[in-house]
């Protein structure tokens, strides 16, 4: 694997391989990688024949008082992690190298609808900014496929809309979310949780399964199956953020009928902030 922090290598490097006939399969990120990254990697590596990562902790979608200057940079770790996951080509630019005249004057790519409500409302520019970076590096880049991870579920569905709304020619592939053995659903934030509050943290995933298991089993009371599970988190020390269930593919709340739903979670545990889904198929039965 090599790495590079320019646009002008990057593009020199991907030149070559599609000069070799390669398909190009792309794995973006913000570096501090965790066995879910790795997943994604050897994921594009089976459909692609070069895959390109990147890393690059992007200014434009964190808020003022969110975690950017502590975001996590292990860039040696990293590098190591993604070789070992079948990464040809790492691109890890600088801000400068992405952002030339400053993040104000930015043309900014925005996705209405899908990026309001949950992490949106509690993160207003987040999507935003996450849309911008992906489609800037998407243009640098130029794969024939991109692979995210499902735990960022909304982020997902923002890129994939913004990928058919400006007819970007890229799949995109969504990776289940890969858990630790109790359950908690792998993120570089974990690294924030003290002991204690990591062996609270698993109540989220729990919450899910609760609510999902009550759904599948015919329950259709969803507001009264949500303040359960807010009263669920709140009893193990969360803050809960949101809680819902919403329709798994254009996420409007879930309507009687909907049979693809998925529940979304945001909790604080401390100053962390958590979040989760469980995706539901109901079959006819029970919706
Ligand atoms: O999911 C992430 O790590 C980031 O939001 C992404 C997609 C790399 C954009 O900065």
């Amino acid at each position: 694997m090599i790495t590079v922090n320019t646009v002008h290598e990057l593009r020199a490097a991907v030149a070559q391989a599609r000069g070799q006939g390669k398909h190009i399969g792309f794995v973006p990120t913000m570096g501090n990688l965790h066995n879910g990254h790795a997943t994604l990697v050897t994921r594009a590596a089976q459909r692609a024949d070069f895959v390109v990562a990147s890393i690059f902790v992007n200014p434009l979608q964190f808020g003022a008082n969110e975690d950017l200057d502590k975001y996590p940079r292990t860039l040696a770790a990293d590098q190591q992690r993604l070789q070992e996951a079948g990464c040809n080509l790492l691109f890890a630019p600088t801000v400068e190298e992405m952002y030339p005249d400053g993040m104000s004057v930015q043309t900014r790519v925005s996705v209405p609808n899908l990026s309001e409500g949950l992490c949106g409302a509690s993160r207003p520019g987040h999507f935003e900014g996450v849309a911008t970076v992906v489609s800037k590096l998407f243009n640098m880049v130029q794969p024939d496929l991109a692979v995210f991870g499902e735990k960022d579920y909304q982020q997902l569905a923002v890129i994939r809309a913004m990928v058919r709304d400006l007819n970007m020619p890229i799949q995109i592939i969504g990776e289940p979310t890969v858990r630790a053995e109790d359950g908690l659903a792998l993120s570089s934030r974990n690294g924030y949780l003290t002991p204690e509050q990591r062996a609270t943290a698993p109540v989220v995933y729990r919450t899910l399964k609760h609510i999902g298991n009550a759904i599948a089993h015919g329950q259709v009371d969803f507001p009264a199956l949500i303040e359960e599970g807010k009263a669920q988190l709140v009893a193990a020390g969360l803050r809960p953020d949101y809680l819902e269930v919403r329709h798994a593919v254009n996420l409007r709340p879930a309507a009687f009928g909907d049979r693809d739903l998925v529940i979304l979670v945001a909790a604080y545990l401390g100053n962390t902030r958590l979040i989760d889904n469980l995706y539901l198929h109901l079959d006819e039965k029970t919706a």
